[in-house]
C-alpha cells in the first residue's frame, strides 16, 4: 500500500466532501461525526460520480439513481449487493494521506 497526500486536514468540514483523482483511482473524502473517511467515487451501478452525491449521516447517495452507502462500511444499503471500496486514512502534519 502506497500512501498518497491529498490536502489539508482543515480543507475537509464536518458533513462536507472532497473529491481527489490518485492515479486511475476516483477518491471521495469526508468527515463524518468528526472522522475523516475516504471511499472509491465511482457509483458501481452506472458509474456516476459519488462526490457530486449528498452526504446524509454516513450515507453518500448516489446523485443518478440515488443509491445509498455506508461510507464507513462501503456497503450498500438501497441494494445489499453492492458495495463501494473504502480506504485507510491518516493524518501526518496537518496533511491527509489516503492509502491505496
Ligand atoms: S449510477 Fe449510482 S445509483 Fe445509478
Amino acid at each position: 500500500m502506497d500512501w498518497h497526500r491529498l490536502c489539508a486536514e482543515g480543507d475537509i468540514a464536518d458533513g462536507c466532501m472532497c473529491s481527489f483523482q490518485v492515479g486511475e483511482t476516483h477518491v471521495v473524502v469526508c468527515r463524518v461525526g468528526g472522522e475523516l473517511r475516504a471511499f472509491n467515487g465511482i457509483c458501481p451501478h452506472r458509474g456516476a460520480m459519488l462526490g457530486q452525491g449528498t452526504l446524509d449521516g454516513q450515507s453518500v447517495i448516489c446523485p443518478w439513481h440515488n443509491w445509498e452507502f455506508d461510507v464507513v462500511t462501503g456497503q450498500g444499503v438501497t441494494n445489499e449487493q453492492s458495495s463501494i471500496a473504502v480506504y485507510p486514512l491518516k493524518v501526518e502534519g496537518g496533511e491527509i494521506f489516503v492509502g491505496l
